[in-house]
């Protein structure tokens, strides 16, 4: 089969990650986490005590590239695993961008417009020989308006909750249940309702709930699909 590329968007923790790499290490894709990258960003201000509430200012006065300048986004494969992981300016953030602290953060770094054009366009440069896999908000909206295949993901918010929970869990990350779904919540209203690429399903988009699929379900699902569109 000719290789394609396949852009998965959706809400905050419905699971758009696991199928990315399940597809990717099924089809032998490359998977782009787009959200690592905004969370990498983001931990670069906090690291570095920049207040993530003047970043829209800087912005306006054309001043933001002097941060942004500085900060390096790649990513590196993790043998191990065989999936990707992000690095901030070479140093592997991968465990580092998952806190509650980063998800809290995060929505709001990515409402800067010069921020997402930087990211972007590293994302397309990921995809420009197709055969990639990348999750995210805007990427059959905005970073592959072309996809051959576009799936737009979501899950009943309780659901997403506890999955977030059991995930953060496996990796010792502390957090209560009421505060993920608190963020959860207020994640995917930010992300809807900004201006710049606010999440919206493609009209080309595959609509995927899989709030009482698993993981095997849900992946089954995009194999037929791709099976049945692409002769694979
Ligand atoms: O996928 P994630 O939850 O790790 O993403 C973290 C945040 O990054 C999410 O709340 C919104 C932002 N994001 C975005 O604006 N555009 C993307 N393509 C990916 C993520």
């Amino acid at each position: 089969m000719k290789k394609i590329t396949i852009a998965i968007d959706g809400y905050s923790s419905c699971g758009k990650s696991t199928i990315a790499k399940a597809l990717a290490k099924e089809l032998k894709y490359i998977y782009v986490d787009s959200g690592a990258m905004y969370r990498a960003v983001t931990l670069y201000f906090l690291e570095n005590d920049i207040p993530i509430i003047d970043l829209q200012r800087a912005a306006d006065e054309g001043v933001l590239n002097h941060y942004t300048d500085k900060i390096n986004v790649s990513f590196e494969n993790n043998p191990a695993t065989g999936v990707s992981e992000v690095c901030l300016n070479g140093r592997n953030v991968e465990k580092k961008i998952r806190t509650m602290k980063i998800s809290e953060n995060v929505s709001t770094v990515s409402t800067v417009k010069e921020i997402r054009m930087k990211l972007v366009k590293i994302q397309q440069e990921f995809g420009k020989n197709k055969g990639v896999v990348m999750d995210g908000r805007d990427i059959g909206t905005v970073v592959f308006p072309d996809a051959e295949l576009k799936l737009f993901m979501t899950a009943d918010v309780d659901e997403r909750a506890h999955r977030r929970f059991s995930e953060l869990s496996h990796k010792g990350i502390e957090a209560s249940l009421e505060e993920i779904k608190i963020n959860i919540r207020q994640r995917d209203y930010d992300d809807t309702h900004r201006i710049e690429s606010p999440l919206i399903k493609a009209d080309d988009a595959v609509l995927l709930d899989n709030t009482n699929l698993n993981e095997q379900q849900s992946l089954e699902f995009v194999l037929d699909i791709i099976r049945k569109k692409f002769g694979n």
